[in-house]
């Protein structure tokens, strides 16, 4: 089929590169220009497992194409998929749909036969209908039809989500159109996916609806977490004795920083936003954010603790800046604070990550980027394990750490408190 992605982003890129990889004629649209010219010359922009090469073999079939000729791109597809940003509106944490918005008004000028404009972007309840309004502005409405897609997949794990995702959730009413979107995805449903169809609005709602979820899943066993601390039981146990029960499953339930990264903070916060104007008070979902926010400056004020509330010239080293591993992603990480805050207690901070140097952490003074792990650790007062990149999984503190007092702060649960203890380490984790 021919498609095109508008917005090559995290998610514009890998579903893109992903359809190309299925058989599909793919235009990837931006308009960010260096973006694209980056994407032509083989370069990948983002850091995600495995995207590069899937990239580089359909753009060298010809398959993938990357520009920024909205016009040309729309003109020459039957499916366009809208995969730009909706970030938190500074107005009133709901979900900003400017760029949603100003693409839908962009395709209306380009539509030359009939097209079916799908939102995988993360789009509050309703926001199809308004797409549909705009279009409609300038295009009979037989000549386009606006479905739903929302998107699952989770960075650092796309390209697998993609090939093998539990469901593929359409919103539309219109049979013809839900048997082309069938046939679309025809390859992963063959491997197993659930094909999955209801109304617009339905299949907007599915996606805030499971990703507030997942956030009260994580602020939950956090909040049993800091209960396990007072109380001498390990959070660990906890979750696996919980998740052993298959009504509640042990996905989402493992203690941590509070959740961060571009879609659980700025969704939750947009659903409750919506659900406001609809005059539905998810008051659940507003105790999450409420305990998430909080949960970041307890986590801080733990490390202050650690090291006796003495921060000043402490050397603290932080391993993983990212909200997750397998992602360059920053967004709304926990370090974002933590980093800045321990920065003007006037802790020294070293900081390293497998995906390189962070532009958000250059003009503090005092928080310098270290490329190599153990020369990172080999002074410090500190470790605090932030992200759960697989390369600090098996570290020999007394080896990479020269300092005989070191502390170790594992916000990951990486390593045994016992055979820490064991070997003599001042190790402190998360619930135990
Ligand atoms: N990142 C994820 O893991 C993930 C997962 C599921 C769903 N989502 C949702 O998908 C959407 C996109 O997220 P993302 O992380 O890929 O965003 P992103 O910020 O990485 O990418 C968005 C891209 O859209 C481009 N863009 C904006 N306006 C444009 C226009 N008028 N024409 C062409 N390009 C334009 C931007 O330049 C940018 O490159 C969001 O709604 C997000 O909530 C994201």
């Amino acid at each position: 089929m021919k498609i095109c992605m508008i917005g090559t982003g995290y998610v514009g890129l890998v579903s893109g590169a992903c359809f190309a990889d299925l058989g599909n004629n793919v235009y990837c649209v931006d308009k960010n220009q260096d973006k694209i010219d980056l994407l032509n010359s083989g370069e990948i922009p983002i850091y995600e497992p495995g995207l590069t090469e899937i990239v580089k073999k359909n753009f060298l079939s010809h398959r993938l194409k990357f520009t920024s000729d909205l016009s040309k791109a729309v003109r020459s597809s039957d499916i366009i998929f809208i995969c730009v940003g909706t970030p938190t509106s500074k107005k009133n944490k709901s979900a900003d749909l400017t760029f949603v918005f100003n693409v839908a008004k962009e395709i209306s000028k380009h539509i030359n036969k009939f097209k079916i404009i799908v939102t995988k972007s993360t789009v509050p309840v309703a926001t199809g209908d308004k797409i549909e309004k705009i279009i409609s502005k300038s295009i009979n409405k037989k000549l386009f039809e606006v479905v739903s897609n929302p998107e699952f997949l989770r960075e650092g794990e796309a390209i697998r989500d993609f090939r093998y995702p539990d469901r593929i959730v359409i919103g539309c009413k219109n049979k013809k159109i839900i048997k082309k979107m069938e046939s679309l995805y025809e390859p992963l449903i063959k491997k197993g996916a659930t094909f999955f169809s209801t109304n617009r609005r339905g299949a907007e709602m599915i996606k805030y609806a499971s990703n507030a979820f997942l956030a009260t899943k994580i602020s939950y066993i956090n909040e049993i977490a800091n209960f396990c601390e007072k109380t001498g039981v390990n959070v660990e146990d906890v979750s696996l004795g919980m998740g052993l029960d298959k009504r509640i499953g042990s996905r989402f339930l493992r203690a941590g920083p509070a959740y961060g990264g571009s879609c659980f903070p700025k969704d939750t916060k947009a659903i409750t936003v919506t659900a406001d104007t609809f005059k539905s008070n998810l008051t659940i979902i507003k105790s999450v954010i409420k305990s998430n926010f909080n949960r970041r400056m307890l986590l801080i004020k733990r490390i202050e603790r650690i090291l006796s509330k003495k921060l000043k010239n402490q050397k603290i080293t932080i391993l993983g800046v990212t909200f997750k591993p397998n992602t360059d992603d920053m967004r709304e990480s926990t370090s974002l604070l933590m980093i800045p805050y321990l920065n003007k207690k006037r802790a020294k901070i070293t900081y390293y990550d497998p995906s390189g140097q962070k532009d958000e952490f250059d003009k503090l003074k005092n928080v310098l980027f270290n490329n190599d792990l153990v020369d990172a650790c080999s002074n410090a007062d500190l470790i605090v394990i932030h992200t759960e990149w697989d390369e600090f999984k098996s570290l020999d503190f007394k080896k990479i750490c020269k300092n005989k007092h070191l502390k170790i702060y594992d916000m990951r649960n990486l390593y045994s408190v016992k055979k820490m203890k064991k070997l003599g380490l001042n190790y402190h984790s998360i619930g135990r």
